[in-house]
């Protein structure tokens, strides 16, 4: 691999040892993925920040690496840690696990990282622009990028993306060049898509489809592609089939682009019935938290659920995940105080599948992210309904699963 003067003096040591180790991190991952050279990236978002998956292991190892002198050379956020940072004790997280989450904080921050502990950087001051190599590990914010800013990142690991922060660069190599951009699928819709949970059955679907490829979508309303809908769709899509860039006719940047395309599959999409049947897994009707902001919700979405709840009274526990700078806005222009007149909250800095949920006590969820209710059973140990906005809330305010109601 090609390496510029400047970057071989990182690789030899002459930087410090926190420096050397980044640079060993991104060559080894160029020479594995067949990379010429590095590529300076203009911002970098660092996942794995939850103690809970982190565990004592992975604290040790970034207090380490900070120790080292690392220091990031690059704007670098973080994605959801393990609890809300200033609300935790009301919220009901365990003294000791915050002491730990704290502490990964700590080490994150003492390397000069932003603890904005969001995995939707791009709607709190952090959106790449079009063209923009970028190193982000968070599967729903990268396909965000890739596909709606027409950004350029690889799925990258927890310790992969922090290497690149702290050095700059990253391999060129996957998405960061144009060959591997061009759609593998064509995917054409032929049901209605309506509900934000509609495009996450939808991105479920197209996940299962294309696993690892780059689907091109047919057939969907342009005006529906808003910023909601489409974080749901590449959520779902990154989770179910790894996905990490899609385009949509007329409607993503790159969707006009003449790619030379060989050997591209179809796909034909007749209805969406299938992907809610594979979320939606739970045969309780038992519902203990109903959870909206999966990815983080926007102050759109927040000021939808005010109006859907004004009036209204939760019986079951509602959270609304979203990043705190959103919740703050929300609290500023009295979205916040409407929520939870109706008994629901706002919980900022981490989501149900990265928080310690089974000292929350939570056994059961319904929710209307297909990512959520994809991760919900396996990594949170939750029996998931996975429904629409209407249907979720409608269930916070019965206190038990809408069935009947419809999507
Ligand atoms: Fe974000 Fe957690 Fe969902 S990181 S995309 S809210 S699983």
């Amino acid at each position: 691999m090609q390496l510029t003067d400047e970057e071989r003096s990182m690789l030899q040591d002459n930087q410090g040892e926190g420096v050397r180790k980044a640079m060993e991190i991104v060559v080894a991952l160029g020479t594995i993925y067949g990379a010429d050279d590095l590529v300076p990236v203009s911002h970098v978002q660092v996942s794995g920040v939850s103690y809970k998956n982190l565990g004592d292991a992975g604290l040790e190892f970034l207090r380490e690496w900070a120790a080292q002198g690392a220091r990031v050379r690059v704007p670098t956020t973080l994605n959801p840690a393990g609890m809300d940072l200033r609300h935790w004790r009301e919220l009901g997280f365990p003294a000791d696990f915050a002491a730990q989450q704290q502490a990964v904080l700590d080490a994150f921050t003492a390397m000069g990282i932003e603890a904005t502990c969001t995995c939707t950087p791009y709607l709190v001051g952090y959106a790449p622009k079009l063209g923009d190599h970028i190193a982000w590990g968070e599967s729903s914010a990268i396909s965000f990028a890739n596909s709606v800013l027409g950004a350029r990142t690889n799925r990258e690991g927890g310790p992969g993306a922090l290497a690149a922060a702290i050095v700059g660069r990253t391999a060129r190599y996957g998405l960061h060049l144009d060959e591997n951009r061009a759609p593998t699928h064509l995917v054409d819709v032929r049901c209605p898509v309506r509900s934000s949970s509609d495009w996450s059955a939808l991105g479920y679907l197209v996940g299962k489809r294309v696993a690892n490829g780059v689907p091109y979508l047919r057939g969907l309303d342009a005006a529906a592609c808003d910023v909601t809908n489409l974080k749901a769709l590449g959520a779902a899509m990154a989770a179910s089939g790894a996905v990490a860039l899609y385009h949509i006719e007329g409607v993503t940047p790159e969707s006009n682009i003449k790619y030379q395309i060989s050997n591209t599959k179809e796909v034909s999409l007749e209805s969406l019935d299938e992907g809610y049947a594979a979320l939606n897994t739970s045969d309780s009707n038992s519902i203990d938290l109903v959870w909206i902001g999966c990815p983080h919700a926007s102050l759109e979405e927040i000021e939808q659920i005010a109006d859907r709840l004004d009036g209204k009274r939760a019986r079951s526990t509602l959270w609304i995940t979203a990043a705190h700078q959103v919740r703050d806005e929300a609290e500023s222009r009295g979205l916040l105080a409407r929520i939870e007149a109706a008994g629901g909250r706002i919980v900022s800095d981490t989501c149900l599948v990265v928080a310690p949920v089974e000292a929350l006590g939570f056994r059961s969820m319904a929710t209307n992210s297909g990512k959520g209710a994809f991760y919900g059973p396996s990594h949170a140990h939750v029996a998931t309904h996975f429904g629409s906005l209407e249907q979720c809330l409608d269930t916070a305010i019965r206190g038990e699963w809408a069935a009947g109601k419809s999507r």
